[in-house]
């Protein structure tokens, strides 16, 4: 059966089918690394990987980033320095394997408080709660392309600061010292708008909301500011709420999207295994056409 691409939602997201990540053909991969540019978040079913597949998966998309670091510095299965695990698991001395907890993680785009963030990630399901956990991934080209043009206009031109002295689920990265201080933080400029290094197709680039600031305002103008384009940007039509099942690979393009995570009981287990892909350069910015 020929691998078959199966849109999810108009704005976002494919359902790949009828193949294996642990056998993939040259032309198989070609058609993925299509899929993945249009759609930007795809879903691939009933996997069977070890942590060895993962890796041989990940690098056909380029060189690996390192796992950024967490609350509880950088966590990875024995021997797999690559692998990232999220988990809210213990181990037998009572210690994380994992990061992030069992709490929300907020929306945000991986490691965007870095110079040149990762362009891909991905999610490799081992075990799930029976509920809750659910991961939502946002376009943020759908954002800029729904932006009103007034904000587009009080965007245009300038610079966002990527604050990256918290983790998506609201920790502090292990060794930061927190500042509220945008010019003070640790993190990036990026500019507010990018365009895809492939397609050319713009996107919004928020990265998180705490302690992003837009250069050139008052630190209340740019509040102001951000909580009316983060407010236009995260509308449910925008985005695909992913229900996990063991054995789902999900990849996402980390230049064009967004995700979050909810909650889910702490006396339940949820482990994922996570790599990303280096990026190729820095977001550039988008310079619409006169
Ligand atoms: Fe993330």
């Amino acid at each position: 059966m020929p691998v078959a691409v199966t849109p999810i939602t108009p704005a976002v997201g494919a359902e790949v089918s009828n193949v294996d990540l642990r056998s993939l053909t040259d032309a198989e991969f070609a058609q993925i690394e299509q899929a993945w540019n249009r759609h930007a978040v795809l879903l691939f079913r009933g996997q069977t990987l070890s942590d060895d597949d993962l890796l041989a998966f990940s690098r056909r998309f380029g060189e690996l980033d390192p796992p950024p670091n967490q609350e509880h510095g950088r966590q990875s299965p024995p021997g797999y320095p690559d692998v990232y695990v999220v988990s809210n698991v213990l181990d037998e001395k009572g210690a994380p394997i994992g990061a992030l907890g069992s709490g929300e993680a907020v929306w945000h785009t991986d490691m965007s408080y870095a110079d040149v963030p990762p362009d891909a990630s991905m999610l490799y399901a081992l075990e799930i709660p029976p509920s809750g956990g659910n991961t939502s991934f946002l376009s943020m080209q759908a954002a800029w392309a729904g932006l009103p043009e007034a904000l587009k206009a009080r965007l245009k031109g300038r610079r966002i600061k990527h604050d990256g002295t918290y983790n998506s689920g609201g920790f502090v990265r292990k060794g930061v010292t927190p500042s509220d201080d945008p010019h003070k933080a640790p993190g990036s400029w990026h500019p507010a708008a990018i365009s895809h290094p492939v397609t050319g197709v713009p996107a919004l680039y928020l990265g998180r909301r705490r302690n992003s600031y837009v250069e050139g305002y008052s630190q209340a103008e740019s509040d102001a500011l951000l909580e009316e384009v983060w407010a236009a940007a995260t509308r449910p039509e925008y985005s695909y709420e992913h229900r996990w099942r063991v054995g789902d690979l999900v990849l996402w393009d980390n230049r064009s999207t967004m995700h979050r995570r909810d909650p889910f009981d702490e006396a339940t287990r949820r482990v994922m295994h996570r790599t990303q892909i280096k990026g190729t350069r820095a977001p550039r910015a988008y310079v619409a056409a006169a």
